[in-house]
């Protein structure tokens, strides 16, 4: 069951700029319900609508009833996908399954492939110009695999396509500021590389405010952040992976790229996108974004020995993530 989410944002209370906001993919006990939840709050929604293959107009009516500007609307059945995604403006993907105990985010590749591939064919089609943020795993190869299939509908902006790695990110800041005493809302560690077991490079060295650790506390914690989507899906034990979290992460960043088109200055996220900051052909790295999505790749700024080893370890895993992806579009 897919919840998609169509929405018509309207980014702030002083300005008539109207942005159309899809969310595809997460079922009513997912990341979509939260997601659209937390989208729905937000003051700078005006319009939220909402697309599924089933149940759609019931989370659409529950939604409509909460005491925000955001009109919702639903759209059932993929032949409404046209309706859903038309005119959109920012479209964030986290359509597919989740990890079980004992998988790793690869596994989900030949489901999750299929299910990307589709979506944004329909998102090339209806809604050429968007951003899409893509959540469905395996990061890694979902985003090249986008890529390859807006390249083939001659649609394909490097600076509007992003991996949403923002949860990683998210956990760092928390994981560093328990291990401080500092408050979470005061910590920034930027988080490169990808989104899966040691392709997640935080960059402890690079905190804001400045922290320091002894190497085996270093690499613990670096280990625990790698590890983090983990230990949710084992303490979830068969029911998923994180949703909660998730969709916090996900509205943060999807709300980054609205007050980035909307203009404003100084907006920075890390994700996954097309880079030449390393080997690899798509790495995450702090980005400024704004009215085109991405407006410059602020890159790796100084690595400590650490962290340099770090991404030694990560480019191969990567470079063979992003292969999968590009030959599951290019070989058939
Ligand atoms: P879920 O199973 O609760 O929801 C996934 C939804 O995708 C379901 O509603 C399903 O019906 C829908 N779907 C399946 N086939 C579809 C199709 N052809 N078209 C549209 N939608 C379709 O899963 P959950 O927990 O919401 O996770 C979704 C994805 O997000 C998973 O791939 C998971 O690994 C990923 N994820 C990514 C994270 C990140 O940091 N980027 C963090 C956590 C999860």
């Amino acid at each position: 069951m897919s919840l998609k989410i169509v929405g018509r944002v309207h980014i702030s209370p002083e300005s008539d700029n109207i942005i159309d906001l899809f969310i595809a993919g997460g079922d009513l006990c997912g990341i979509g319900q939260p997601l659209s939840l937390l989208l729905k709050q937000s003051p700078l929604v005006t319009e939220l609508s909402l697309y599924d293959i089933v149940h759609t107009p019931g989370v659409a009516a529950d939604l409509s009833h909460i005491e925000s500007p955001a009109k919702v609307a639903g759209f059932n059945g993929a032949e409404c996908m046209k309706d859903a995604f038309k005119g959109a403006d920012v479209i964030i993907i986290p359509a597919g399954v989740p990890r079980r105990p004992g998988m790793t985010r690869d596994d989900l590749f030949n489901t999750n492939a299929s299910i990307v591939r589709d979506i944004v064919e329909a998102a090339a089609q209806h809604a050429p110009n968007a951003l899409i943020g893509i959540i469905s795993n395996p990061v890694n190869s979902t985003v090249p695999i986008a890529a390859e299939v807006l390249k083939k509908a001659g649609k394909y902006n490097p600076k509007r396509l992003f991996g949403v790695s923002t949860l990683d990110v998210v956990r760092a800041n928390t994981f560093i500021a328990e291990a401080k005493g500092l408050n979470p809302l005061d910590v920034k560690v930027p988080v490169i590389g990808g989104h899966s077991g040691v392709t997640i490079i935080p960059l402890i060295s690079q905190a804001t405010p400045a922290v320091s650790f002894p190497p085996d506390q270093l690499k613990a914690l670096t280990e625990r952040i790698q590890e983090a989507g983990t230990e949710v899906v084992k303490a979830k034990a068969g029911a998923g992976s994180a949703t909660l979290s998730m969709a916090y992460a996900g509205a943060r960043f999807a709300i980054s790229l609205i007050r980035g088109l909307k203009g404003e200055q100084n907006i920075i996220e890390c994700a996954y996108v097309e880079s030449d900051v390393t080997e690899a052909k798509y790495f995450s790295t702090p980005l400024l974004l704004g009215k085109n999505g991405l407006e410059k790749n602020l890159g790796l700024g100084k690595l400590s020995e650490f962290e340099q080893g770090l991404l030694k370890t990560a480019i191969p895993e990567l470079k063979k993530n992003i292969q999968k992806g590009e030959d599951f579009i290019n070989k058939k």
